[in-house]
């Protein structure tokens, strides 16, 4: 028997980042599945079945071709669903990257996010964000040893980036600003004239831009802007997008970034030793997405209608139970991203204890906005994706009794 073992220790790379508390979430709301009481305004996922035309063609794949549908194809992902993904593009934004150079299809955006940082950053850099943002930005951006920046963003103003603050967070050492739109946890959907001056910064003082457009479909008001579409963008600007919300497949774990072709190389060269290459079952249901309209039909018919009619429905509820909460009615994505201060100092308890008593009394959860950075501090985010209307009136019902009684 050996006496002594040292032990070896882990990576300190461990030590910039934290667990992803909306995982854990996650984690719960997977183990609740089945608990009727729960309410969950948690988690972004979808709830709705991806389109039974994408089903049907992976399964008649698997079938009649299992051997092929269960390998390993290139690390870019299959050229005819770059081709699908670009003649998509001309017709939305204008632009058709080029399939063969400028194309990458990744495990959903978060590989996405994490390859183009890994593919522009050196540790040392400053990436700039919003704050509050999707947390996965700040852990992946500190796991590539850079620094994350925040931009104050605020509820008074929409959530929009303000120009002026945003030169004053620009330096020497800034290499890239992530932009999110619409957003999570917000709702916000930037506007193009403020993307137009970010997208002009950073040609005046060559910094990349990253722009996250998991949501580019998911628009109840006003207009998506393509980053990348804007004059002089392309040359400085990698596109990272998914699959997991347009089709409602974010378990099949896939998504695309486009860019110029370096930019596009250097990803697929860390995503040889990350990931190999992308899902390959996954890629042949998403073929079917963008054939015979199935996309468009979907989203006109189930996606769009579906989220928006529980929207209106959260908003106007969150005013008449919650009068004092405040927020702004997202023009997309899923979230409401709602200020509590007013509740929380009569409640002395912060946005994490709060969220806290709400699963533990009234089995609702929502997610502490400070988990979205230090501007979150005093919100809670509530997505309104997982429940039907129903269901969303009752929880916000018992979220307003209990907050409202406890406050007086
Ligand atoms: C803004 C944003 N980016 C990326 C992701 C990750 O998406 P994916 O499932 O494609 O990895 C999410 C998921 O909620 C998100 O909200």
């Amino acid at each position: 028997m050996r006496a002594v073992v040292v032990l070896p220790g882990l990576s300190s790379r461990l030590g910039l980042v934290r667990k992803s508390p909306v995982r854990r979430v996650a984690a719960l709301l997977a183990e609740a599945r089945g608990k009727k009481d729960l309410i969950s305004f948690g988690g972004g996922a979808p709830s709705l079945p991806p389109p039974k035309e994408v089903i049907e063609f992976l399964i008649e794949k698997l079938r009649e071709e299992p051997q092929f549908s269960a390998s390993y194809g290139g690390t870019r992902g299959f050229l005819e669903l770059r081709e699908l993904i670009s003649q998509d593009l001309k017709r939305y934004a204008g632009i058709e990257p080029d399939p063969a150079q400028e194309m990458i299809i990744t495990e959903g955006a978060t590989e996405g996010i994490f390859l183009s940082l890994m593919a522009v950053v050196d540790p040392g850099d400053e990436v700039i964000i919003m704050d509050p943002t999707y947390l996965g930005f700040i852990e992946a951006v500190k796991l590539c040893g850079a620094k994350p920046v925040g931009l104050p963003v605020y509820v008074e103003e929409g959530f929009q980036p303000d120009i002026e603050r945003l030169k004053e967070l620009i330096g020497p050492r800034t290499k890239a600003m992530i932009l999110l739109s619409p957003d999570n946890p917000t709702g916000r959907v930037i506007e193009k004239e403020r993307v137009k001056a970010i997208v002009d910064l950073a040609c005046d003082h060559g910094f990349w831009i990253i722009s996250d457009e998991t949501y580019k479909h998911i628009i109840y008001e006003g207009q998506h802007t393509y980053t990348a579409s804007l004059p002089g963008a392309w040359e400085n600007t990698i596109t990272v997008c998914t699959f997991s919300k347009t089709a409602s497949i974010p378990g099949f774990r896939l998504g695309y970034a486009y860019g110029p072709a370096e930019a596009i190389d250097a990803m697929e060269k860390i995503k040889q030793y990350i990931s190999l290459c992308p899902s390959t079952p996954a890629q042949l249901a998403m073929m079917a997405f963008f054939k015979d309209g199935v996309k468009e039909r979907y989203l006109r018919e189930t996606v769009i209608p579906t989220y928006k009619a529980r929207r209106d429905v959260m908003g106007k509820y969150l005013a008449e139970f919650l009068p004092e909460a405040k927020t702004v009615r997202p023009a997309g994505s899923f979230f409401y991203f709602v200020n509590m201060k007013s509740y929380l100092e009569r409640l002395k308890m912060d946005d994490e204890t709060l969220c806290n008593q709400l699963i533990k009394e009234v089995s609702v959860v929502a997610i502490p906005g400070g988990y979205f950075g230090e501007r979150g501090r005093d919100h809670i985010r509530l997505t309104f994706v997982s429940e039907p209307e129903e269901r969303i009136i009752e929880g916000l019902s018992r979220m307003a009794k209990y907050i409202t009684e406890k406050a007086g």
